[in-house]
């Protein structure tokens, strides 16, 4: 078979990201613009001027994609596009750039799911991963515990109740004066911190011992926030940031390990934004390691909203059959597995 390039876009909330991917798993070139300095003034996201952003940034960042992959339209195989789920306003842009490059060229469109994009990216660096294994998906947006059965298939076993946990990190942030994104920043000040310096809950579900719930670990930092202001004592940032870090980690490890020795793989992955924080790393390394799991992460370019994943899932979609239409929409709330 000859080559499958692949054209890749992604624009589901604040990175406008285009990449060129080769049969899957080689990136050519990976741009990304990312609007966090303006959005980091109002302390969060704001939708209407991601999408406006994107706008102004898609045709420049797919252009220098093709450029750095030292490709044209020419060489392209197929686009991959993240169409759900994600901003609305945000995925449109992308969803209609990818429309009319494969309405003006003939080239077929694969419409890409961002969570499948995010686990795909761990097949980026890890060329002798294949299916079946379990992959823990922790972002801004999901949290998600994901038994990935074959490309293209996935069954959740365990979600968040309420907060995804990099919610909860930049909420966390935000409340300790960190800013946004709150993520990196914890992950920064927390090696100055003491992990054990202050007992935040673990949250267990009665019902499900595979979701999560962070709303809880989150309204706990806010309360100690505000009885040491109360009593007049001054916040060590750093131990509050540690030991909130701690608690989330320990539940998504304990959580992971559980489903993965209980569901009888041998492999685990992680993906998302929260995968790139260096603790959770670490400790799962070391826990998997213990327990005889094979253990893969992706670089944290990877974890981060980038289009490189979307066309390293895109092109198993596309080797699948996989093909979209012109009439191809954005779905907000798309769900893993759905089409
Ligand atoms: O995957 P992503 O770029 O976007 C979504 O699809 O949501 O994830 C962004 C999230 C943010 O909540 C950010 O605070 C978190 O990932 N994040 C981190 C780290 N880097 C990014 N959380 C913990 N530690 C990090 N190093
Ligand atoms: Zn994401």
């Amino acid at each position: 078979m000859s080559d499958v390039l692949i054209l890749a876009i992604e624009s589901s909330c604040d990175e406008t990201a285009a990449a060129v991917v080769k049969n899957g798993r080689e990136v050519l070139s990976n741009v990304i613009y990312t609007q966090i300095a303006l959005h980091t003034q109002f302390g969060g996201v704001v939708p209407e001027i991601a999408s406006r952003k994107h706008i102004e940034k898609i045709n420049q960042v797919i252009e220098k994609a093709l450029e750095e992959a030292n490709v044209t339209l020419k060489d392209i195989t197929a686009i991959a596009v993240t169409y759900g789920p994600g901003l609305v306003g945000a995925l449109l842009v992308g969803v209609s750039e990818a429309k009319a490059i494969s309405f003006a060229t003939g080239l077929p469109l694969v419409g890409v799911h961002h969570i499948e994009g995010h686990i795909s990216a761990n097949y980026i660096e890890n060329k002798d991963l294949e299916p079946p294994f379990v992959c823990l998906v922790a972002s801004g947006g999901h949290s998600h515990l994901v038994v990935v059965k074959d490309y293209g298939k996935y069954e959740i076993i365990g979600r968040t109740r309420d907060d995804a946990a990099g919610e909860a990190f930049d909420k966390v942030a935000r409340a300790i004066g960190l800013g946004y994104p709150g993520g990196p920043k914890i992950d920064k000040i927390s090696k100055e911190g003491n992990p054990d310096a202050i007992a935040f809950p673990r949250a267990k579900m009665a019902d499900n011992e595979y979701d999560f719930s962070f709303s809880g670990v989150k309204s706990a930092v806010l309360n100690y926030l505000n009885s040491c202001q109360m009593k007049g004592e001054e916040v060590n940032r750093a131990d509050v940031a540690a030991s909130f870090q701690k608690a989330v980690i320990d539940v998504l490890v304990d959580h992971s390990i559980h489903a993965v020795k209980s569901f009888g793989y041998d492999k685990f992955a992680i993906a998302g934004g929260v995968a790139s924080n260096s603790s959770l790393r670490e400790a799962f390394e070391k826990r998997c390691e213990k327990e005889g799991i094979k253990f893969y992460h992706p670089s944290p370019i990877y974890c981060t909203d980038n289009a490189a994943m979307i066309g390293a899932a895109g092109y198993y979609d596309y080797v699948n059959g996989i093909r979209s239409g012109m009439d191809l929409n954005a779905v907000p709330n798309l769900r893993l597995g759905e089409r």
